[in-house]
């Protein structure tokens, strides 16, 4: 059977051929399949907008379709950036930007007390079939958010993201370190077990 990621993030294609690579004949980007579309992201939920994305793809190119949505909550911030967390401080998407904006806002909460920089990262896998059918899972690693960047590697917030399991931050940690305990990681392996 062959599939489509329904991304265009370089990162995510490589993590998710490397976990869900044997379950399928080939798994396609969307660029291999000439497929130029921004899917809305307009779910109020990760479930709901990975959903939507795999959904999308699924019916645009008859393929089984995999999609990912993932974002930051952050505790002292109830939760946010959460489904927000890539336009975070507005479109277009900046990773430098929203990591700047998240520093300015646990400073102000900070000015008044001490605060709980406790925050997780989750993602969602959802696979959609063409006859209608679905599944997902769901993933999470804990972390605390850094008063400072520390690390080159990976994207988005992981200069800021101290993983507890790893003692160090996801931008310190190289990317095999990385996939044994992340999010997607996580997800992926419970999808792979429902498939
Ligand atoms: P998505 O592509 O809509 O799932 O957006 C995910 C956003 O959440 C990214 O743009 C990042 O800002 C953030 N994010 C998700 N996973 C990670 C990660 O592993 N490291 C750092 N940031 C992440």
């Amino acid at each position: 059977m062959k599939a489509v990621l329904a991304s265009n993030n370089a990162h995510k294609l490589q993590e998710i051929r490397a976990i869900l690579g044997d379950c399928f004949e080939h798994i396609y980007s969307l660029k291999e399949l000439g497929v130029d579309v921004e899917v809305e992201e307009n779910g109020k939920t990760f479930v709901q907008n990975a959903i939507i994305k795999a959904d999308t793809i699924c019916r645009l190119t008859g393929l089984v379709a995999i999609a990912d949505d993932s974002g930051l909550e952050v505790e002292a911030l109830d939760g946010q950036p959460g489904v927000y967390s890539a336009r975070f401080a507005g479109e277009p998407c900046n990773d430098d930007a929203n990591n700047a904006l998240l520093l300015d806002k646990l400073h102000s909460l900070e000015k008044n007390q001490p605060i709980n920089r406790k925050a997780r990262f989750v993602s969602v896998v959802a696979i959609c079939y063409p006859d209608g059918s679905g599944k997902y899972a769901e993933g999470f690693v804990e972390g605390t958010i850094l008063d400072e960047y520390r690390g080159d590697k990976g994207f988005g917030y992981d200069p800021l993201f101290y993983c507890n399991q790893l003692s160090k931050t996801f931008a310190e940690a190289s990317m095999e370190e990385k996939n044994t305990v992340s999010h997607r990681a996580m997800a992926l392996q419970r999808l792979r077990e429902m498939l």
